[in-house]
């Protein structure tokens, strides 16, 4: 029998086996630095998967967790508390375009809440099941519940869960002409995306991509369902990234960078859908819960600041800058995209297939990064990040890439 004595490393056995982290225990964080338990220090550009948008250990966040735990952490939803409708108000407010809030514990739980949305519309339509299909883009990510990894357009997530779920369709990300295709039957009652792909490898949508998807969805009477779940909350440099694309989605999930690095999800309904479910209709225990709603209202209002996406623009281009002389220099990456601060770094296919050694190696460097599939590193650092985070971050990754080369 372990004890807690035991290096904690040992005790990974006990884990069900369904991630494959990097053999170091980290155990504290101040911004864009952490440190494991043997006192190490790293960079972080990762930010736990773009969820802390303001770093580690942020003075007002744990301020806002703190005094809540000293009053109510836990209502269920059978009793209203003041954070969790505090909050639905302000994310309306902040969306410009949603009526109403539903509050949850994740992204998955949040496009899960989104899917049955749209399924209760258009069953209020008077659509029959077989109408009530729902059009993803290969390539996306949307969770890993049974609903939304049938969503998620990519076979490696799906295998083995078969029987999927019906009633989704897939078109190629950024191809219109393909979506009108599949739109054509008059089947489809919404086309749900990532304005921003990101597990599969950092892919934004083209210039007027959003536009003409929210067009054929009004052509065919079609919600339009935006997973900000990873490229919302300020990443891309405006508090959502569809502001940047000229169209009204009817609904948005965010999760990840909402609570700061607490867990929190939230689905955001636009006038067409905020009243389709009623009392009894959905529900979860956890969800907006007042622990994580005061966080989530700090983590707001903080991302939502001008600083912020002052600071996003500002760290973009230095790291778009500095991944291009890394190129200059060593000849590694076939394109740098994204938006803001959520940038990719495609592998020349010389190099395809690894990412996962670069990593490795960065993170020996004290530098740790993010993949997006084999091919491509991921950078999606806190938004908050300083310019001496971001050079010694660059340092430290040159330093790992020269390494890699020499040893191959
Ligand atoms: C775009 C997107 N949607 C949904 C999810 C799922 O979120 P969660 O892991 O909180 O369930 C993720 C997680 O990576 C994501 O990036």
């Amino acid at each position: 029998m372990s004890t807690a004595t035991d290096a904690p490393l040992s005790l990974a056995r006990y884990v069900l086996p369904v991630y494959r982290p990097r053999a170091l225990v980290l155990e504290r964080g101040q911004g864009a630095r952490l440190w494991d338990d043997a006192g190490r220090e790293y960079v972080d550009l990762s930010a736990g998967i773009a969820v802390c948008g303001l770093g580690h250990n942020d003075p007002d966040l744990v301020a806002a967790l703190v005094e809540q735990a000293g009053k109510l952490w836990h209502t269920s939803n059978v009793f209203y508390s003041a954070p969790p409708l505090q909050l639905a108000a302000e994310l309306v407010e902040a969306s410009g375009f949603a009526t109403r809030t539903f509050l949850c514990n994740s992204g998955a739980e949040a496009n899960e809440a989104a899917i049955k949305l749209v399924r209760k519309w258009a069953a209020a339509q008077g659509r029959s099941p077989d109408r009530r299909v729902i059009v993803t883009c290969r390539g996306s990510f949307h969770g890993r519940t049974l609903a939304t990894v049938t969503a998620t357009a990519q076979p490696k997530y799906q295998a083995g869960y078969e029987p999927l779920p019906g009633g989704f369709r897939y078109v190629d990300f950024n191809d219109i002409a393909q979506l009108e295709a599949a739109m054509a039957g008059g089947d489809v009652a919404a086309v749900m995306l990532e304005p921003v792909q990101g597990e599969g490898g950092v892919m934004p949508a083209a210039d007027g991509y959003l536009a003409s998807v929210r067009a054929l969805c009004d052509r065919h009477e079609a919600l339009l369902v935006l997973d900000e779940i990873q490229c919302g909350m300020g990443r891309t440099g405006t508090l959502f990234a569809f502001q940047q694309d000229g169209a009204t989605p009817d609904i948005v999930t965010l999760a990840k960078a909402l609570g700061g690095g607490f867990p929190i999800g939230a689905l955001l309904a636009g006038p067409k859908v905020s009243d389709a479910m009623q009392f009894g209709d959905h529900g979860t225990t956890f969800g907006g819960n007042p622990l994580a709603a005061a966080v989530a209202r700090v983590a707001l209002r903080k991302i939502a600041s001008k600083q912020i996406a002052e600071n996003v623009v500002r760290q973009s281009r230095a790291l778009r800058d500095g991944l291009a002389a890394l190129d200059a220099e060593l000849g590694l990456f076939s394109e740098v995209r994204g938006r803001g601060l959520m940038l990719g770094a495609v592998l020349r296919p010389e190099y395809a297939g690894q990412a996962t050694a670069i990593l490795d190696r960065a993170a020996q460097h004290g530098l740790l990064l993010l993949q997006a599939g084999p091919d491509v590193l991921r950078f999606v650092p806190a938004l908050n990040i300083t310019d001496a985070d971001i050079a010694e971050g660059l340092a430290r990754l040159r330093a790992a890439l020269v390494e890699h080369l020499a040893a191959r």
